[in-house]
Parts: structure tokens; C-alpha cells; sequence
């Protein structure tokens, strides 16, 4: 797929989500639905879903779509847990390159994870996508998954987070 056909993938996915979730005050709702919706729309991803910040600096599975998944991941471990830990995307070519992956699923070759923040600003989800091919997510991933998680901000309280 080139960078046109998916930045127009993720434009309808956008809007599709936008209608879906407007006003939703519910996160496990609009999480499911992100999931369903990319999942159903972006054919090399293998697995798309949340972790959820749910005790300081530990992640636990939200909804997702794909192979099970691991059911909690601390922030010092992982890309999800960079990703939560230093706040920031984390777009990852090739998977065994990087110190401390964990393989809930040993045939994903790249992944990219987005950090969800809170109406107040702090870290209450990652938004994380793998693929079984190598170097599947690029810039084009990376800016438009970043638009569906500033969607995604006002479903989420900061009680949400807790
Ligand atoms: N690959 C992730 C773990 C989550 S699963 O891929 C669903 C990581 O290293 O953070």
C-alpha cells in the first residue's frame, strides 16, 4: 500500500470515528470502536488495541482486536511502555532490534504505539498496532494515529486513568 491509499484509509477511518465517538464520555466504548474500525480498515495490521494505564507506571490490556494479548506490561518494559514512560510515539521498524520488546505474538516484525492522554494532560492509554510484516508504520501512521488519539482525548476523565 503507498502513503496515498493509506493516508485516504485513515481519513475515512477518522471520520467514521469521529461520528461514532463524538460526546461519547466512555472510554472502553471509544476504545473498542478505534480497535474494530482500524482493524477492519488497515489489512497488514495484525493486531490493534489499548493498554490502559491503570495503577501508576503499569499497563493492562483494554480492547483490542487480533491474537490475545499480553495482560500487563510495566512502563519500563516494552514499546508500549516507552511509549507510556517517555510520552511519545514510538515507531518501531523492526521489532527484534529493540531492547526489551515482548513478543505477545512471535510472527509481528514492526509495531508503532501511540500514547492517549487524559483531558488533564496525563498518559491514561497507549493506542498500540503490530504488523507481521517489517517496517510497515511510517510518518503517515504516526501522524494520523496521533489525530485519532487527540480524538480519543475527551472520552477520557482523569478518573479514567486511575
Ligand atoms: N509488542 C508490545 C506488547 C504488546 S503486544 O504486541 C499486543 C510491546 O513490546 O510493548
Amino acid at each position: 500500500m503507498n502513503d496515498r491509499d493509506k493516508a485516504t484509509i485513515y481519513l475515512e477511518s477518522r471520520q467514521r470515528l469521529a461520528s461514532l465517538i463524538a460526546g461519547l464520555q466512555d472510554p472502553v466504548a471509544a476504545m473498542a470502536s478505534v480497535a474494530a474500525v482500524l482493524f477492519e480498515s488497515l489489512p497488514a495490521a495484525s493486531w490493534v488495541g489499548f493498554y490502559r494505564v491503570v495503577e501508576p507506571n503499569v499497563l493492562r490490556i483494554g480492547p483490542y482486536q487480533g491474537p490475545v494479548g499480553c495482560l500487563e506490561i510495566p512502563f519500563d518494559k516494552g514499546v508500549c511502555g516507552a511509549a507510556a514512560r517517555e510520552r511519545r510515539t514510538q515507531v518501531v521498524p523492526d521489532v527484534l532490534a529493540f531492547p526489551g520488546h515482548i513478543a505477545c505474538d512471535s510472527r509481528t516484525r514492526s509495531e508503532i504505539v501511540v500514547p492517549i492522554l487524559d483531558r488533564e494532560g496525563e498518559v491514561a492509554a497507549v493506542l498500540d498496532l503490530d504488523s507481521h510484516q517489517a517496517a510497515n508504520f511510517d510518518q503517515v501512521d504516526r501522524q494520523h494515529l496521533e489525530e485519532i488519539a487527540t480524538l480519543l482525548q475527551p472520552c477520557f476523565s482523569v478518573a479514567d486513568s486511575a
